[in-house]
């Protein structure tokens, strides 16, 4: 015999006092396994092969246990919050980090099979074939032509006047700055736009040839007639250099990568095909930065 006197009350009905408040839901808090990166890190025709990669600024380790292949050929885009360790990762690719004081790398960092730290490594040659474009346009106060023939002369690439003028035409005319400057060669860098100066640092660096041209922020000062310039430049230098941006604008990481890397906190999230990371992202830390919700 059920002597329970039973009321069933609907949710409507209950008085206040009763109702559990739901509790909102918080995002649990994201865990970044170190060392594992989700994705597609690694390619076959590797140029770049990095291996737990950690860069410290004294005590302070900037980038945490990252590996990482760069195809032969390949645009890659680095993405992620201001602070993540980008550039810093960037600079260990030419050893740019060398000229910081207090900056250790530790791992393993090849290009073509042979060690970019290794003591013995002349780093200016290494410099010649990674190439830098900086975020800021930063030609010397010389004339247009000398900014370009800079590489050249003191890499011995041209032995006659001839060669040199063929070589300064040819890195104008593929960084999009022959027609704009072909009759002021003598006049002074530091007289154009800046989307001429950084196309002018974009023909310095492809003067000598490299394999691999970074760039850092490359159009971050630029309108956006000049910005399209650089894009487009970077997507013909793609057929012949292997390149590697760091970029804030996902757009402009949509428009000219072919895979992208993002970076989270000295770690390595995610790297994927660049369609891949901006339509459907493996990894909830990209899907929240490429949502805007951070960064
Ligand atoms: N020269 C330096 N000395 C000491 N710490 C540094 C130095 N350069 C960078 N850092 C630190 O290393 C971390 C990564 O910096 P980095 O400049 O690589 O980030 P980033 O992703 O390029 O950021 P941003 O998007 O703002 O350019 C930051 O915590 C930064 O403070
Ligand atoms: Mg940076």
């Amino acid at each position: 015999m059920n002597t329970l006197n039973t009321t069933v009350t609907s949710e409507a009905e209950m008085p206040e006092e009763n109702v559990v408040p739901v509790q909102e839901d918080k995002p649990a808090e994201t865990v970044i396994e170190e060392g594992k990166t989700v994705g597609r890190p690694f390619a076959d025709d590797a140029k770049f092969k990095l291996r737990n990669v950690e860069v410290f600024y004294g005590q302070d380790r900037a980038i945490k246990n990252i590996s990482l292949d760069i195809a032969r050929n390949e645009v890659i885009a680095f993405i992620g919050p201001s602070g993540c360790g980008k550039s810093t990762f960037l600079r260990c690719l030419n050893r740019m980090n060398d000229s910081i004081d207090i900056c250790r790398v530790k791992g393993s960092l090849q290009l073509d099979d042979h060690d970019i730290y290794d003591p013995k490594r002349d780093v200016v040659e290494l410099r010649a074939r990674v190439g830098m474009v900086f975020q800021k346009p930063n030609p010397f106060p010389k004339s247009i032509y000398d900014n370009v023939a800079y590489g050249p002369r003191i890499h011995g690439l041209a032995n006659r006047k001839s060669d040199l003028d063929e070589i300064v035409e040819n890195s104008l005319r593929k960084a999009g700055l022959w027609d704009e400057v072909k009759d002021r060669l003598d006049a002074t860098a530091t007289g154009m736009s800046g989307g001429q100066q950084q196309r002018l640092c974009i023909a310095r660096a492809i003067a000598v040839s490299p394999e691999v041209v970074l760039m850092d922020e490359p159009c971050s000062a630029l309108d956006p007639i000049a910005t399209a310039k650089v894009e487009e430049l970077i997507a013909e230098l793609s057929e012949s250099y292997t390149i590697v941006i760091v970029t804030h604008s996902m757009q402009q990481a949509a428009r000219v990568s072919h895979r992208t890397a993002y970076f989270h906190l000295g770690h390595l999230v995610e790297v994927n095909e660049t369609n891949k990371v901006f339509t459907s992202p493996e990894h909830e830390l990209t899907e929240s930065y490429i949502t805007g919700r951070f960064g």
